[in-house]
């Protein structure tokens, strides 16, 4: 298959381009769009066709359940069994944002999106071209991180281009996404409100509406290891090994300094994710510096670009220093710690 690339401005968007979309959506081909998280690989969320092939493009497993993004708050409630009041709350305070809401479903939503369950996922993402490609289709969009299954999620139309040439429609370029990190999905189908993945919206800011909300990650990848034995895999993995140093940062540069040497010596080319306040003290291996500790938006909004930058740059192993984990931090660790597989040194 041919992929189409084109490019929309989000401020000005060209409504021919945007119709060439729109045609594929409604006739059950797939587009990679931007949202103001990650790019989005988009399918009518109606059409159990269409969404398989999503899963085909993708490699991901079938038990692991998508997203239905809406362009309007009015479109949830033909997909939801109910609207609890806290989910109202939460809407009327985040969307459009990189809130995701697990509600009880209703049977519009079809078994595929759902992976078996008896819920499903929605959110109203903050960008205005997926807001208008939704809009125009006439149909919630089905829509994963448009990566292979297991890759870091693709900030860039650049990133989706590398892993879905040839197997997808149309990719949309419409620039680098902001948070660069996916939406934060929040349970509110059981009795206790729960965040299931840490996201652009921070437990802090939920907390404030939501005062009972607790968080556990646990669930989430419980459904991101697919089940059969031997088909394991690493999430937002780079093709290098990398270890998360934790722990006060004039320590971490020093241990990742003494780790590097060693790795050197053994023969490895070693990468470095430092950030702009530690940069100057690596005098050794290859650094990439992945924002700022005083604004760690920055951090998060780099963070997947920087891992793919270090599989270009062919290192086998990437130190990485953590940061705090609170705010976006909490989110930015839970993904560094996912593509580390867990491999920390504490210092
Ligand atoms: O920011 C984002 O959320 C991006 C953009 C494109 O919107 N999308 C995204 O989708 O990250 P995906 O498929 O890569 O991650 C969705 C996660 C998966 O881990 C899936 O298991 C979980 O949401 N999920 C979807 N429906 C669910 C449900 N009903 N119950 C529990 N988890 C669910
Ligand atoms: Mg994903």
């Amino acid at each position: 298959m041919q992929t189409k690339i084109v490019s929309l401005d989000r401020l000005d968007i060209d409504e021919e381009i945007l119709n060439q979309a729109v045609s594929i959506i409604r006739s059950g081909g797939l587009v990679a769009f931007p949202t103001e998280t990650v790019y989005g690989l988009g399918a009518n969320g109606l059409d159990e066709e269409a969404i398989k092939k999503i899963y085909i493009a993708k490699d991901r497993p079938e038990d692991n359940p998508l997203i239905l993004h809406v362009s309007s708050k009015e479109e949830v409630a033909a997909l939801v069994d109910e609207i609890p009041e806290v989910a109202k709350l939460c809407m009327d305070k985040f969307w459009p944002g990189p809130l995701t809401i697990i509600f009880k479903r209703s049977s519009l939503v079809p078994d595929i999106i759902t992976g078996g369950l008896d819920s499903v996922a929605i959110r109203m993402p903050d960008n205005e071209i997926a807001l208008k490609l939704i809009e125009k289709a006439k149909t919630p969009i089905a829509a994963p991180s448009a990566n292979t299954s297991g890759s870091p999620s693709p900030t860039k139309a650049l990133h989706v281009n590398e892993d879905l040439n040839g197997k997808i429609d149309m990719i949309i370029d419409g620039g680098t996404t902001e948070v660069g990190l996916e939406s934060t999905i929040l349970d509110l189908s059981g009795d206790l409100p729960t965040i299931l993945r840490p996201g652009g919206i921070t437990m802090e800011q939920l907390s404030e509406l939501i005062p009972n909300v607790i968080m556990d990650v646990t669930d989430i990848s419980e459904f991101e290891t697919p089940k059969s034995p031997g088909q394991k895999y690493r999430h937002y993995a780079p093709n290098a090994d990398l270890i998360v140093f934790e722990g006060e940062v004039g320590k971490i540069s020093k241990a990742i300094n003494k780790k590097t040497i060693e790795f050197i010596e053994d023969g490895r080319k070693v990468g470095i994710m430092a950030t702009e306040e530690t940069k100057e003290e690596y005098p050794d291996g290859y650094v990439i510096v992945v924002g700022s500790r005083d604004k760690r938006e920055t951090i998060a909004s780099n963070l997947f670009t920087a891992i793919r930058f270090f599989d270009e740059a062919k290192v086998n192993i990437i130190l990485a220093e953590g940061i705090e984990m609170d705010n976006i931090g909490t989110a930015i660790m839970n993904r560094l710690l996912k593509a580390a597989s867990g491999k920390t040194i504490k210092v």
